[in-house]
């Protein structure tokens, strides 16, 4: 459960102004605590994301016998003291993943080969998140594994022990299963071969490769040998969260007087499907200052007011933005014509159901959206108006609706705003910084 209920009114300000660092990355690093806890020795991790996921990720670690400590006054900065091959412990207590299907997912694949029983729980989103994707192909490894109702949901069970390589295509293009099935892959017998529906997010295949892991990718196609000795334990610099930025990428795109700078943002190419729409759709974007920090693309990102134009989504696109969907969503509301996003439907699986959840938001702010099964139409060109709106316990969407609101006639109130602190605890505190009254 995520903290003290807290109500937000937004109000549209006169100027939108100002330079803000996106938060660590979240999906990088759970990537980093969680191989970092494999590794033998001390790894440091800086600009870790400061969310709550990532908290479910070390919480259950350490009851898997991980020792983190925070750098003295630096709390982003993780120091993690890795038990290698074989120094997991078996858990005294069920291990809680809280909201966090990332933990959850990937943390199986690890306990999948660990020779002990384990219990992975969450909260009630979590516990309702589909499961036999995952399951399906750690028991085709050899894994014993089960869930509620006939293996359809956590909590899971998993009395790990020896597994073995496989060649698995991914029923759908998803980066937690895929790196669920790389991680088994890390110890066991015989290679890994996974091939994906389309490219998704590759974090876990960089970093596996940075710390000495025998990974090779070629399109839709990773190759991975099992471990022939620990993980080396590295430094990492995690960049910032485009999932994150992209609140303000939108939000300085649609307001009328805007400017904005993001700094140290991931641009991993499997992530910048935002980057790509909304440069389609007209926005004055500019990707500056370019570099390549702990094996992953970093840059600054600017961005100002745009008369933005609507765009078709869909294809090899989508999960280069799923998480931004709902952001994009407010976008199309402004622009000029009618934008359709498809090939989606992964969305409805998510923290919340974000095609319905965006799609009853936006309609109740005075926008014109029609829901498909795997998307939505956004009657683009109307203006928005202020009312009380719904987080539906997902913090996309709680962000997702603050952001229409900058925009938006009058006032619009969030309830259930705390649940930014999923992914950008700063979120309403940077908001604030930005806009001008
Ligand atoms: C994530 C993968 C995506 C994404 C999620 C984070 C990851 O989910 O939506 O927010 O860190 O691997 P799927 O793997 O279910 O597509």
């Amino acid at each position: 459960m995520v903290g003290k209920k807290l109500l937000k009114r937004v109000t549209s300000p006169r100027q939108l102004t100002g330079e803000v660092a996106a938060p660590g990355d979240k999906s990088i690093s759970h990537r980093a605590i969680i191989l970092s806890s494999l590794a033998l020795g001390r790894s440091r991790i800086a600009n870790l994301s400061p969310g709550r996921d990532c908290l479910s990720t070390i919480r259950c670690l350490k009851k898997l016998g991980v020792g983190f400590a925070s750098e003295v006054d630096e709390t982003s900065v993780l120091l993690i003291q890795g038990v290698g091959n074989n120094g997991l412990v078996e858990a005294q207590d069920v291990l809680n993943a809280g909201n966090s299907a990332t933990t959850m997912r990937l943390l199986a694949g690890v306990l999948a080969t660990q020779p002990f029983l384990s219990i992975l729980t969450g909260d009630g989103s979590l516990r309702s998140r589909p499961m036999k994707r995952l399951i399906e192909p750690l028991r085709l490894m050899g894994a014993e594994i089960h869930g509620r109702d006939d293996d359809s949901f956590a909590p899971l069970v998993i009395k790990g022990g020896r597994v073995h390589g496989m060649t698995y295509s991914l029923p759908v293009p998803s980066a937690q299963l895929k790196s669920a099935v790389l991680l088994a892959g890390l110890f066991a017998e015989g290679n890994t071969i996974v091939e994906q529906p389309q490219p998704c997010r590759d974090h876990t295949e960089r970093l596996l490769r940075q710390m000495g892991a025998e990974v090779e990718s070629a399109n839709t196609h990773i190759f991975l040998a099992p471990l022939t000795a620990p993980l080396a334990a590295v430094d990492l610099c995690i960049p910032g969260d485009i999932s994150s930025a992209a609140c303000w990428l939108v939000g300085g795109a649609i307001h009328p007087n805007a400017r904005i700078r993001i700094t140290n943002c991931g641009i991993n190419p499997t992530r910048t499907g935002i980057i790509d729409a909304l440069v389609d759709m007209g926005a004055k974007l500019e990707v500056k200052n370019q570099r390549l920090d702990s094996n992953e693309a970093v840059a600054d990102l600017c961005i100002e007011s745009s008369q933005l134009r609507a765009i078709e989504i869909g294809g090899e696109m989508v999960p280069r933005l799923i998480d931004e969907i709902p952001l994009l969503a407010v976008a199309a509301c402004v622009a000029k014509g009618n934008t359709v996003i498809r090939g989606a439907g992964e969305l409805r699986i998510k923290e919340s159901d974000r095609i319905a959840a965006t799609v009853r938001e936006l309609r109740r702010l005075g926008a014109r959206v029609e829901e498909l099964p795997d998307g939505m139409v956004i009657y683009g060109g109307k203006f928005l108006l202020g009312t009380e709106v719904r987080t539906h316990s997902d913090h996309r969407l709680a962000m997702t609706l603050a952001i229409a609101g900058l925009v938006a006639k009058g006032d619009t109130t969030i309830h259930n705003a705390q649940v930014a602190e999923i992914s950008y605890p700063a979120f309403w505190t940077e908001l604030e910084r930005l806009a001008r009254y």
